[in-house]
């Protein structure tokens, strides 16, 4: 049956606020967030890349289109889904020296988690991971 490869619970369109983080259940409390700037949307699971946190708990800039994650800080262009900056480095700079396992300077390769979908009328479903389209 085609309906199992997306979440059951489909996100209204029309429901979602413009420049802002949009935290929506798509299966009994499998929150994602979807961000939706102009004609984009963007679905993106609830956990940083970096350690866990809950991005929903962030903050979404639409005039820089980054999310940062109230965790740490790190903030992730949502252009590439690449992790952008961590404000940290400059307070931390004199504490940043290499080890075996550390490099400053080098950018960490942390990549923010999209999920696929397909708009049917005023609703986006949601692919299951491994359902990508
Ligand atoms: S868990 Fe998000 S910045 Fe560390």
């Amino acid at each position: 049956m085609i309906e199992q490869i997306f979440y059951p619970q489909p996100i209204q369109l029309s429901r979602l606020k413009s420049g802002v983080i949009n935290i929506i259940d798509i299966d009994r409390e499998v929150y994602v967030i979807a961000i939706k700037l102009g004609d984009k949307l963007e679905i993106i699971e609830d956990i940083c890349p970096h350690m866990g946190g809950l991005l929903s708990q962030g903050k979404y800039c639409p005039k820089t289109n980054t999310l940062q994650c109230s965790w740490h800080g790190y903030i992730f262009d949502l252009e590439t889904h690449l992790f952008k900056e961590n404000p940290n480095e400059e307070i931390w700079e004199k504490l940043r020296y290499p080890t075996k396992h550390f490099t400053p300077g080098k950018t960490p390769k942390y990549k923010l988690s999209l999920l696929a979908y397909e708009i049917r009328g005023d609703e986006a479903y949601v692919y299951r991971k491994g359902n990508l389209s």
